[in-house]
């Protein structure tokens, strides 16, 4: 039973019947129960390799953040706080926990060989209103090499596919253009501009936020989607 309309229907449910297009429909999907969707172990993209992490992640997710730790913690918070191979570790087991309760969900990105090239998720998960936001990283060495592009597209198919998310958003600050041209690049919308809606990580400076959106009505127009959705479909729950 792989196609997505045959599992999961329940009376909480009903399919889109406003829905226009190829992709307008809403798969059935059950979000009364985030915990009981079924999502792939791994899907595999042109590029990379998506899947949660594992406990045994963690040395890799230490030493691709500690080398990246200058450029990353220029737009991100967290890096830093991976001191040690521990603390890697015990993220890793957060994230895999938070994967299971479709709590977050945090995936690593794999190149061709296996090697952790970077990070990233469907995040802030409102399953009642059928939203979620994609984040990304990627260590020093893997930038300029299409895979977040790569890892954005699966993981845009997966929240619609199989999540049945109505909406999907990424927000970056207006000066990150680099992060900024992964949504442009994908046909994601502008939504909006705010303007000194949050602080910069100095804590004081005013920055900006530009938020992209993806709608299900928008998915026909997307010339990556059919093939995205194939391997998110094709991925073995
Ligand atoms: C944001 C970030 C992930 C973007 O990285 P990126 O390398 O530009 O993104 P991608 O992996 O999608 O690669 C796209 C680049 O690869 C190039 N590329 C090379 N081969 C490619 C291929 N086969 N297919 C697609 N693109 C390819 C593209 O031309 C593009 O390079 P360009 O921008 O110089 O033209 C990265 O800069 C980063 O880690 N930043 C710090 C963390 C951060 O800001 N995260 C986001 C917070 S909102």
């Amino acid at each position: 039973m792989n196609a997505p309309e045959a599992r999961g229907a329940h009376s909480h449910d009903t399919l889109d019947v406003t829905a226009r297009g190829r992709y307008g429909a809403r798969p059935m999907i059950d979000v009364t129960h985030p915990e009981l969707v079924e999502l792939p172990a791994r899907i595999e993209g042109e590029r990379v390799v998506v899947r949660p992490y594992t406990r045994h992640d963690g040395a890799a997710i230490f030493e691709a953040v500690t080398s990246s730790c200058e450029r990353l913690s220029r737009w991100l918070p967290w890096p830093k706080n991976h001191v040690d191979v521990r603390f890697s570790e015990a993220y890793a087991v957060r994230c895999a926990a938070r994967w299971m309760a479709r709590d977050d969900l945090a995936v690593g990105l794999f190149d061709p060989h296996g090697r952790l090239v970077g990070g990233s998720g469907i995040h802030r998960l409102d399953w009642k209103a059928r939203n979620g936001e994609i984040g990304y990283w990627l260590r020093d060495d893997a930038e300029g090499r299409g895979y977040v592009l790569d890892a954005v597209k699966l993981l845009t198919a997966l929240a619609f596919e199989r999540l049945g998310m109505a909406r999907v958003k990424i927000r970056c600050d207006r000066a990150n253009t680099r992060s900024a041209a992964v949504p442009a690049r994908l046909g994601y919308v502008l939504e909006a501009t705010l303007r000194h809606d949050r602080v910069d990580l100095d804590g004081v400076t005013p920055a900006d936020t530009l938020e992209y959106g993806l709608v299900r009505a928008d998915l026909d127009a997307l010339p990556w989607y059919a093939d995205a959705r194939a391997r998110v479909l094709a991925a073995p729950l």
